[in-house]
């Protein structure tokens, strides 16, 4: 547990990171070939992310379930956050840009769909971010 919580936490940043970044670099390129590639291998990507998140929530659990260390209460209150704007937004976001793509229907649904998911992207970027940087605190591995 203790080897594989931060593999996967880390596992899980830095996939979340890769889609958010070639999402905005291929949106920044306006290059639709890129866009068009994007976001139909995010999705393929998901059976990655979604187990990652899930084993570094359950283990993280395990390991500080009762602690009531302030950085730990903090990343058990974060970690719902993550799961429930993952799955309720992320996931259904990025299944819909896939369809869409197919459909090659780039209009104002495709847009508003794609804002969304980069702002909630960029929450669990920041919620993750703050999780992983608590946990490296925690170990001192880092300073205060
Ligand atoms: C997905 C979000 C999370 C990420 C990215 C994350 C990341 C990390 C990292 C990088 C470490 C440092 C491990 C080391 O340096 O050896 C760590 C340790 C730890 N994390 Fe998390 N964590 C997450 C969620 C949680 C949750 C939800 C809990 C508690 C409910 C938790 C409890 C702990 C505990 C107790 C440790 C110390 C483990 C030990 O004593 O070896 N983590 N975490």
């Amino acid at each position: 547990m203790k080897v594989l919580h931060p593999v996967a936490g880390a596992l899980a940043l830095a996939s979340i990171l890769a889609f958010w970044l070639s999402t905005a670099f291929s949106e920044i390129s306006g290059n639709m070939e890129m866009i068009r590639s994007v976001k139909l291998a995010i999705p393929w990507g998901l059976p990655l992310l979604i187990p990652a998140l899930a084993f570094s929530g359950f283990s993280g659990f395990r390991l500080g379930g009762r602690w009531k260390h302030p950085a730990i209460v903090a990343k058990k209150k974060r970690m719902p956050v993550i799961a429930l704007n993952g799955l309720l937004v992320l996931v259904p976001c990025a299944l819909i840009l896939r369809q869409l793509t197919l459909n090659g229907d780039f209009g104002a649904t495709f847009y508003a769909v794609q804002a969304l998911e980069l702002c909630a992207g960029a929450l669990n970027i920041v919620l993750l971010g703050m999780s992983f940087r608590d946990g490296l605190r925690l170990k001192r591995r880092i300073g205060a």
